[in-house]
């Protein structure tokens, strides 16, 4: 999954957990209304509950379907993809041991997962490996060479500020690399050779892969504008997803396609508990993390050309698809905070709250006006039940301060109440 989110909450995953299983049985539905990463998501279907996903962001639904909802290991016709199996299941075996005993790959031990996960990665060996000859000519574009890296034809970018240069989000190797492998895509799409969960796997684990070789320090907003580091020197690899949560129950999960979790909560079921970890800055999430959505959304984007050539701002950003969260607004946070819960066919509801500084260093804008008083006013409502209210404190690392070796311990919050329901 992806690492490198704001306000992903791998870190506190633990005592989420433990909160949340005070409240709820195995087999209840639990919605995690701004699902990101689906790092909350996976650890709740793997402890056996159902759940409800949600955020704006398509590489979001792209992970959900494959991951969240989809509980089994997708096989591949090699035939029908016209990839000569016996060539590119080389090493494949090797590449699995090393897998062994790692976290999330127990699953190798049973050997018909073992044949089926094979399948899987000798289809990524073969993506990894692909040259131009394999894509039909109308499939072999260049836009992510042209557009995001610097010897590119359509990379010059101007600053508001008036600086320019060429942008560098990915080395020109890779960006040669990513462009081979999602024109395959696109040419297996188009041919209709992928059914839904394939599909998404596969952007789903591109986009996962670009992440560790990206020229930015955590988000797509911007890169160093001089310099590649370390990271993104390193050559495109597509990584090998972990598939012991995936496979770990039967159950059924709902996700949402990119909607605004206002409109979303009014549509979905009943359930037990809602977890919210809305944003708490002005960051918006679909211009921090496009880079992610247009690789998920690439093979279904009508015309390429029209959509590269409209690109703004230095990140290179396709505006069609932004969206503004009034999550991310100060002056809104709390009335779409209250109209959220509102709205929520719930009986509890759980949100987390990070009372410091976010990973990029910056103070959060809103906390003033949307800090803990605020919002404990709320939980304090008549929209709960009287005396209901109780917040934990938890305590983790702030993981940015680790390459400066000042790991420190900041207190995140979870809030729960139960909801006033009559
Ligand atoms: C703090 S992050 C959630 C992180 C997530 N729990 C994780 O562990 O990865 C907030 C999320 O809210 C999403 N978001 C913000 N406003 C939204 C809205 N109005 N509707 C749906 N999602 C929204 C963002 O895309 C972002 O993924």
């Amino acid at each position: 999954m992806i690492q490198r989110y704001l306000g992903n909450k791998n870190s506190i995953i633990e005592p989420i957990l433990t909160e949340v299983g005070k409240i709820c049985n195995q087999g209840d539905w639990i919605c995690d209304i701004f699902a990101g990463t689906l790092s909350v998501s996976m650890a709740l279907k793997r402890s056996g509950y159902r759940v409800i996903a949600n955020d704006i962001n398509k590489f979001s639904y792209a992970f959900g379907v494959s991951y969240l909802k989809n509980n089994s290991i997708p096989s591949f016709d090699f035939n029908e993809l016209n990839i000569d199996e016996s060539k590119f299941c080389i090493g494949v075996d090797d590449s699995l041991l090393n897998l062994k005993g790692k976290d999330g790959f127990s699953f190798l031990d049973d050997k018909r997962n073992y044949s089926t996960y094979k399948n899987l990665v000798t289809i990524l060996n073969y993506l990894n490996h692909i040259t131009a000859s394999e894509i039909p000519k109308q499939f072999r574009h260049t836009f992510f060479f042209d557009t995001y890296t610097p010897e590119g034809k359509n990379s010059h970018y101007k600053s508001l500020r008036g600086t320019s240069g060429k942008r560098r989000f990915f080395t020109p190797e890779n960006g040669k690399r990513i462009d081979l492998i999602i024109n395959k895509l696109l040419h297996w799409k188009k041919e209709k050779l992928l059914n839904e969960v394939q599909y998404l796997l596969l952007v789903s684990i591109l986009a996962e892969s670009i992440e560790k070789v990206s020229n930015t320090q955590g988000t797509f907003h911007d890169f160093p504008r001089d310099t590649f580091d370390s990271r993104a020197l390193k050559k495109l690899f597509l990584r090998l997803p972990p598939f012991d949560d995936v496979i770990s129950t039967e159950n059924k999960h709902i996700i949402g396609k990119e909607q605004d979790s206002l409109e979303f909560i009014k549509e979905i079921r009943s359930h037990k508990l809602i977890y919210i970890d809305p944003p708490y800055n002005f960051r918006q999430y679909t211009s921090y993390y496009f880079m992610l959505n247009l690789i998920c959304d690439y093979c279904e984007i009508e015309s390429l050309e029209d959509y590269f050539n409209n690109v703004e701002f230095v990140r290179g950003q396709n505006l069609e698809k932004d969206f503004k969260s009034t999550f991310c607004q100060s002056s809104l946070f709390i009335p779409s905070l209250e109209n959220l819960i509102k709205d929520a066919n719930t009986e509890y509801v759980m949100m987390s709250y990070f009372n410091g500084r976010n990973h990029s260093n910056n103070s959060i804008p809103s906390k003033d006006k949307n800090g803990i008083e605020k919002i404990e006013s709320l939980f304090n409502s008549e929209l709960f039940v009287r005396g209901s209210f109780k917040t934990i404190p938890i305590k983790r690392l702030n993981y940015q301060s680790f390459n400066g070796h000042k790991a420190q311990e900041l207190n995140e919050y979870l809030f729960i109440a139960q909801k006033n329901n009559k």
